[in-house]
Protein backbone atom coordinates (compact mmCIF):
# COMPACT_ATOMS: atom_id res chain seq x y z
CA UNK A 1 0.00 0.00 0.00
CA UNK A 2 1.49 3.32 -1.09
CA UNK A 3 1.77 6.08 1.40
CA UNK A 4 -0.79 8.61 1.00
CA UNK A 5 0.90 12.12 1.16
CA UNK A 6 -1.55 14.95 -0.32
CA UNK A 7 -5.82 14.69 -0.76
CA UNK A 8 -8.05 16.19 -1.75
CA UNK A 9 -11.55 16.64 -1.76
CA UNK A 10 -14.98 18.34 -3.23
CA UNK A 11 -18.32 18.87 -2.72
CA UNK A 12 -20.64 17.82 -5.95
CA UNK A 13 -24.53 18.04 -6.98
CA UNK A 14 -26.89 19.46 -5.23
CA UNK A 15 -25.59 21.19 -1.62
CA UNK A 16 -26.99 19.93 1.15
CA UNK A 17 -26.54 21.07 5.21
CA UNK A 18 -23.92 19.17 6.76
CA UNK A 19 -21.89 19.33 3.93
CA UNK A 20 -19.20 22.09 5.53
CA UNK A 21 -19.31 20.02 8.57
CA UNK A 22 -18.08 16.84 6.78
CA UNK A 23 -15.26 19.58 4.73
CA UNK A 24 -13.86 20.21 8.38
CA UNK A 25 -14.04 16.93 9.35
CA UNK A 26 -12.23 15.50 6.20
CA UNK A 27 -9.61 18.77 6.77
CA UNK A 28 -8.70 17.57 9.92
CA UNK A 29 -8.72 14.34 9.69
CA UNK A 30 -6.43 14.67 6.95
CA UNK A 31 -3.98 16.89 8.70
CA UNK A 32 -3.79 15.07 11.88
CA UNK A 33 -2.26 11.95 9.65
CA UNK A 34 0.32 14.53 8.25
CA UNK A 35 -1.64 14.82 5.22
CA UNK A 36 -1.38 17.58 2.67
CA UNK A 37 -5.40 18.66 1.80
CA UNK A 38 -6.35 20.56 -1.16
CA UNK A 39 -9.97 21.96 -1.51
CA UNK A 40 -11.24 21.61 -5.11
CA UNK A 41 -13.88 24.39 -5.77
CA UNK A 42 -17.09 23.58 -7.42
CA UNK A 43 -17.13 19.66 -7.68
CA UNK A 44 -15.68 18.08 -10.41
CA UNK A 45 -15.46 21.20 -12.47
CA UNK A 46 -12.91 22.11 -10.24
CA UNK A 47 -10.44 19.41 -11.02
CA UNK A 48 -10.88 20.05 -14.55
CA UNK A 49 -10.28 23.95 -14.62
CA UNK A 50 -7.04 23.47 -12.02
CA UNK A 51 -9.36 25.59 -9.22
CA UNK A 52 -7.64 24.20 -6.27
CA UNK A 53 -6.87 25.33 -2.68
CA UNK A 54 -4.73 24.14 -0.31
CA UNK A 55 -6.29 23.89 3.07
CA UNK A 56 -5.19 24.76 6.89
CA UNK A 57 -7.03 23.98 9.77
CA UNK A 58 -8.10 27.28 10.28
CA UNK A 59 -9.81 27.51 6.95
CA UNK A 60 -12.38 25.26 8.06
CA UNK A 61 -12.70 27.21 11.82
CA UNK A 62 -16.06 28.55 12.27
CA UNK A 63 -17.98 26.56 9.48
CA UNK A 64 -19.52 23.68 11.42
CA UNK A 65 -22.82 25.51 11.51
CA UNK A 66 -22.70 26.82 7.93
CA UNK A 67 -25.54 25.34 5.39
CA UNK A 68 -24.32 25.26 1.79
CA UNK A 69 -20.82 24.28 1.09
CA UNK A 70 -18.02 26.47 1.26
CA UNK A 71 -16.51 24.58 -1.57
CA UNK A 72 -19.42 25.58 -3.88
CA UNK A 73 -20.92 23.16 -6.07
CA UNK A 74 -21.79 22.00 -9.40
CA UNK A 75 -23.69 19.11 -11.55
CA UNK A 76 -20.52 18.76 -14.32
CA UNK A 77 -21.54 18.41 -17.94
CA UNK A 78 -17.84 18.38 -18.85
CA UNK A 79 -16.74 15.59 -16.39
CA UNK A 80 -19.70 13.27 -17.91
CA UNK A 81 -17.12 13.38 -21.22
CA UNK A 82 -14.33 11.20 -21.24
CA UNK A 83 -12.22 14.14 -22.50
CA UNK A 84 -13.02 16.08 -19.01
CA UNK A 85 -12.27 13.33 -17.06
CA UNK A 86 -9.16 13.25 -18.98
CA UNK A 87 -8.48 17.26 -18.16
CA UNK A 88 -9.33 16.41 -14.21
CA UNK A 89 -6.86 13.32 -14.46
CA UNK A 90 -4.11 15.65 -15.38
CA UNK A 91 -4.48 18.29 -13.15
CA UNK A 92 -4.75 15.76 -10.44
CA UNK A 93 -1.22 14.29 -11.49
CA UNK A 94 -0.18 18.20 -11.62
CA UNK A 95 -0.86 18.61 -8.09
CA UNK A 96 0.34 15.04 -7.02
CA UNK A 97 -2.86 14.48 -5.19
CA UNK A 98 -3.08 10.75 -3.96
CA UNK A 99 -6.61 10.28 -2.79
CA UNK A 100 -9.76 12.08 -2.97
CA UNK A 101 -12.88 12.77 -0.89
CA UNK A 102 -16.35 13.15 -2.26
CA UNK A 103 -19.29 14.58 -1.04
CA UNK A 104 -22.45 14.07 -2.79
CA UNK A 105 -25.07 11.99 -4.29
CA UNK A 106 -26.02 9.97 -6.89
CA UNK A 107 -24.30 11.89 -9.96
CA UNK A 108 -21.05 12.83 -7.84
CA UNK A 109 -20.81 8.37 -7.10
CA UNK A 110 -21.66 7.71 -10.44
CA UNK A 111 -18.85 10.15 -11.73
CA UNK A 112 -16.55 8.83 -9.06
CA UNK A 113 -17.01 5.33 -10.17
CA UNK A 114 -16.39 5.75 -13.69
CA UNK A 115 -13.17 7.86 -12.82
CA UNK A 116 -11.57 4.90 -10.95
CA UNK A 117 -12.36 2.09 -13.42
CA UNK A 118 -10.53 5.01 -16.29
CA UNK A 119 -7.45 6.07 -13.99
CA UNK A 120 -7.00 3.59 -11.47
CA UNK A 121 -7.45 6.57 -8.70
CA UNK A 122 -8.66 6.33 -5.13
CA UNK A 123 -11.93 7.63 -4.16
CA UNK A 124 -13.69 7.58 -1.01
CA UNK A 125 -17.18 8.91 -0.72
CA UNK A 126 -19.79 10.55 2.07
CA UNK A 127 -23.27 11.18 0.82
CA UNK A 128 -24.21 14.54 0.81
CA UNK A 129 -27.80 15.07 -0.17
CA UNK A 130 -31.00 15.95 1.51
CA UNK A 131 -32.76 13.42 -0.81
CA UNK A 132 -31.64 10.47 1.46
CA UNK A 133 -31.44 7.71 -1.94
CA UNK A 134 -28.54 6.38 -1.36
CA UNK A 135 -28.29 2.68 0.00
CA UNK A 136 -25.50 2.13 2.74
CA UNK A 137 -26.78 5.11 4.78
CA UNK A 138 -29.57 5.05 7.21
CA UNK A 139 -29.39 8.86 6.46
CA UNK A 140 -27.26 11.05 4.44
CA UNK A 141 -25.79 14.40 5.08
CA UNK A 142 -28.37 16.97 5.37
CA UNK A 143 -31.53 14.95 4.67
CA UNK A 144 -32.25 15.29 8.57
CA UNK A 145 -32.21 19.35 8.23
CA UNK A 146 -34.35 19.41 5.47
CA UNK A 147 -36.64 17.05 7.12
CA UNK A 148 -37.43 19.71 9.72
CA UNK A 149 -37.29 22.74 7.39
CA UNK A 150 -40.37 20.92 5.79
CA UNK A 151 -41.71 20.03 8.72
CA UNK A 152 -41.64 23.21 10.07
CA UNK A 153 -43.10 24.92 6.95
CA UNK A 154 -45.73 22.56 6.81
CA UNK A 155 -47.04 23.27 10.27
CA UNK A 156 -46.68 27.20 9.35
CA UNK A 157 -49.38 25.90 6.82
CA UNK A 158 -51.39 24.26 8.62
CA UNK A 159 -52.19 27.38 10.59
CA UNK A 160 -53.44 29.38 7.76
CA UNK A 161 -54.88 26.26 6.34
CA UNK A 162 -57.02 25.90 9.86
CA UNK A 163 -57.97 29.21 9.47
CA UNK A 164 -59.64 29.72 6.12
CA UNK A 165 -60.73 25.83 6.12
CA UNK A 166 -58.18 25.31 3.21
CA UNK A 167 -56.74 22.05 1.54
CA UNK A 168 -53.09 22.49 0.85
CA UNK A 169 -50.96 20.30 -1.54
CA UNK A 170 -47.30 20.88 -0.57
CA UNK A 171 -44.37 19.80 -2.84
CA UNK A 172 -41.22 18.79 -1.79
CA UNK A 173 -38.24 17.88 -3.04
CA UNK A 174 -37.28 14.29 -4.40
CA UNK A 175 -37.14 14.25 -8.22
CA UNK A 176 -36.48 10.38 -7.92
CA UNK A 177 -37.03 10.05 -3.89
CA UNK A 178 -39.87 9.99 -1.91
CA UNK A 179 -37.88 9.45 1.52
CA UNK A 180 -37.95 13.56 2.38
CA UNK A 181 -42.03 13.18 1.19
CA UNK A 182 -42.60 10.60 3.70
CA UNK A 183 -41.23 11.50 6.37
CA UNK A 184 -42.24 15.06 6.67
CA UNK A 185 -45.56 13.98 5.79
CA UNK A 186 -45.28 11.58 8.88
CA UNK A 187 -44.32 14.71 10.80
CA UNK A 188 -46.61 16.89 9.79
CA UNK A 189 -49.42 14.30 10.18
CA UNK A 190 -50.52 15.43 6.62
CA UNK A 191 -53.79 13.69 5.16
CA UNK A 192 -51.75 11.75 2.71
CA UNK A 193 -48.45 11.57 1.13
CA UNK A 194 -47.31 10.97 -2.68
CA UNK A 195 -44.09 9.23 -3.49
CA UNK A 196 -42.35 8.57 -6.91
CA UNK A 197 -42.14 4.49 -5.51
CA UNK A 198 -45.89 4.13 -5.28
CA UNK A 199 -48.58 4.77 -8.24
CA UNK A 200 -50.89 7.51 -6.84
CA UNK A 201 -54.38 6.76 -8.01
CA UNK A 202 -56.20 10.17 -7.90
CA UNK A 203 -59.38 8.48 -7.08
CA UNK A 204 -58.02 6.65 -3.49
CA UNK A 205 -57.04 10.27 -2.89
CA UNK A 206 -60.49 11.66 -3.02
CA UNK A 207 -61.78 8.85 -1.56
CA UNK A 208 -59.50 10.06 1.72
CA UNK A 209 -60.44 13.56 1.27
CA UNK A 210 -64.42 12.97 1.14
CA UNK A 211 -64.16 10.49 4.33
CA UNK A 212 -62.31 13.25 5.77
CA UNK A 213 -64.98 15.82 4.82
CA UNK A 214 -67.92 13.35 6.22
CA UNK A 215 -66.43 13.46 9.59
CA UNK A 216 -65.97 17.06 9.36
CA UNK A 217 -62.49 17.36 8.39
CA UNK A 218 -62.48 21.17 7.14
CA UNK A 219 -58.78 21.19 6.50
CA UNK A 220 -55.91 19.40 5.04
CA UNK A 221 -52.54 18.81 4.03
CA UNK A 222 -51.53 16.51 1.18
CA UNK A 223 -47.60 16.02 0.44
CA UNK A 224 -46.22 15.65 -2.99
CA UNK A 225 -43.17 14.55 -3.70
CA UNK A 226 -41.99 16.40 -7.08
CA UNK A 227 -41.18 13.47 -8.96
CA UNK A 228 -44.74 11.39 -7.99
CA UNK A 229 -45.96 9.50 -11.01
CA UNK A 230 -49.41 11.92 -10.87
CA UNK A 231 -47.30 15.61 -11.75
CA UNK A 232 -45.97 17.90 -9.09
CA UNK A 233 -48.47 19.44 -6.72
CA UNK A 234 -50.16 21.70 -9.13
CA UNK A 235 -50.99 18.49 -11.47
CA UNK A 236 -52.38 17.35 -8.48
CA UNK A 237 -53.85 19.95 -6.95
CA UNK A 238 -56.00 20.28 -10.45
CA UNK A 239 -56.29 16.59 -10.92
CA UNK A 240 -58.53 16.19 -7.66
CA UNK A 241 -60.39 19.46 -8.15
CA UNK A 242 -61.63 18.00 -11.67
CA UNK A 243 -63.37 15.05 -9.40
CA UNK A 244 -64.25 16.56 -5.87
CA UNK A 245 -64.81 20.26 -5.77
CA UNK A 246 -65.37 20.56 -1.88
CA UNK A 247 -62.52 22.20 -0.72
CA UNK A 248 -60.92 25.69 -1.38
CA UNK A 249 -57.54 24.26 -2.60
CA UNK A 250 -54.34 26.12 -2.50
CA UNK A 251 -50.77 24.86 -3.73
CA UNK A 252 -47.13 25.40 -2.56
CA UNK A 253 -43.96 24.55 -3.38
CA UNK A 254 -41.31 24.58 -1.07
CA UNK A 255 -38.56 24.73 -3.67
CA UNK A 256 -34.87 25.07 -2.36
CA UNK A 257 -35.58 26.33 1.05
CA UNK A 258 -35.39 22.67 1.62
CA UNK A 259 -31.15 23.23 0.74
CA UNK A 260 -30.26 26.06 2.92
CA UNK A 261 -29.87 26.55 6.95
CA UNK A 262 -27.95 25.49 9.22
CA UNK A 263 -27.25 22.03 10.02
CA UNK A 264 -29.49 20.09 12.51
CA UNK A 265 -27.04 18.76 15.21
CA UNK A 266 -27.94 15.00 13.87
CA UNK A 267 -26.59 15.93 10.70
CA UNK A 268 -23.29 17.81 11.86
CA UNK A 269 -22.83 14.66 13.40
CA UNK A 270 -23.29 12.59 10.95
CA UNK A 271 -21.27 14.61 9.11
CA UNK A 272 -18.31 14.92 11.10
CA UNK A 273 -18.17 11.13 11.42
CA UNK A 274 -18.42 9.97 7.78
CA UNK A 275 -15.75 12.61 7.10
CA UNK A 276 -13.25 11.30 9.58
CA UNK A 277 -14.43 7.77 8.44
CA UNK A 278 -13.99 8.81 4.86
CA UNK A 279 -10.64 9.75 5.39
CA UNK A 280 -9.26 6.86 7.96
CA UNK A 281 -10.50 4.85 5.11
CA UNK A 282 -8.27 6.19 2.30
CA UNK A 283 -5.56 5.93 4.73
CA UNK A 284 -6.20 2.23 5.12
CA UNK A 285 -6.28 1.57 1.38
CA UNK A 286 -10.02 1.70 0.88
CA UNK A 287 -11.22 2.97 -2.31
CA UNK A 288 -14.52 2.97 -4.64
CA UNK A 289 -16.96 2.71 -1.87
CA UNK A 290 -19.54 4.95 -0.02
CA UNK A 291 -18.89 5.70 4.14
CA UNK A 292 -22.48 5.07 5.77
CA UNK A 293 -23.60 4.59 9.02
CA UNK A 294 -26.18 1.67 9.47
CA UNK A 295 -27.47 0.63 12.75
CA UNK A 296 -25.33 3.21 14.69
CA UNK A 297 -22.10 1.72 13.04
CA UNK A 298 -20.19 2.78 9.93
CA UNK A 299 -20.50 1.04 7.18
CA UNK A 300 -18.53 0.93 3.40
CA UNK A 301 -20.29 0.05 0.25
CA UNK A 302 -19.41 0.06 -2.53
CA UNK A 303 -20.19 3.24 -5.43
CA UNK A 304 -22.16 1.43 -8.21
CA UNK A 305 -24.28 -0.66 -4.69
CA UNK A 306 -24.66 2.54 -3.18
CA UNK A 307 -26.43 4.81 -6.13
CA UNK A 308 -29.71 4.69 -7.81
CA UNK A 309 -33.34 3.07 -6.71
CA UNK A 310 -31.18 0.66 -3.95
CA UNK A 311 -32.19 2.01 -1.36
CA UNK A 312 -35.83 0.75 -0.25
CA UNK A 313 -38.65 3.28 1.17
CA UNK A 314 -40.83 1.83 3.97
CA UNK A 315 -44.07 2.23 1.61
CA UNK A 316 -45.95 0.86 5.00
CA UNK A 317 -45.69 3.73 6.71
CA UNK A 318 -47.94 5.50 3.75
CA UNK A 319 -50.42 3.43 5.49
CA UNK A 320 -49.98 4.16 8.98
CA UNK A 321 -49.57 7.76 7.92
CA UNK A 322 -53.32 8.12 6.66
CA UNK A 323 -54.68 5.79 9.38
CA UNK A 324 -52.91 8.33 11.92
CA UNK A 325 -54.57 11.57 10.22
CA UNK A 326 -57.85 10.20 10.18
O1 LIG B 1 -30.45 16.26 -5.38
C1 LIG B 1 -31.11 17.06 -4.47
C2 LIG B 1 -32.18 17.87 -5.11
O2 LIG B 1 -32.50 18.86 -4.17
C3 LIG B 1 -33.44 17.12 -5.56
O3 LIG B 1 -34.32 16.81 -4.52
C4 LIG B 1 -34.03 18.09 -6.56
O4 LIG B 1 -34.85 17.42 -7.46
C5 LIG B 1 -32.81 18.63 -7.22
O5 LIG B 1 -31.76 18.54 -6.28
C6 LIG B 1 -32.92 20.05 -7.69
O6 LIG B 1 -31.74 20.40 -8.32
P1 LIG B 1 -31.33 21.83 -8.83
O7 LIG B 1 -31.04 22.68 -7.65
O8 LIG B 1 -30.12 21.59 -9.66
O9 LIG B 1 -32.48 22.35 -9.60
Amino acid sequence: MTKLKKIGVLTSGGDAPGMNACIRAVVRTGLHHGLEVIGIRAGYNGLIHDDFISFQSQDVSNIIQRGGTILKTARSKEFMSAEGRKQAFKNIQKHELDGLIVIGGNGTFTGANIFIREFDFPIMGAPGTIDNDLFGTDNTIGYDTALNTVMEAVDKIRDTADSHNRLFFIEVMGRDAGFIALRSGIAGGAEDILIPETVTYIDELVEILEKGFLRNKKSGIIIVAEGDDAGGAFEVAAKVKEKYDHFDTRVTVLGHIQRGGSPSSADRILASALGYAAVNGLVNGRRGEMVGVVNKEITYTPFEKAIKHNKKIRTDLLDMARILSS
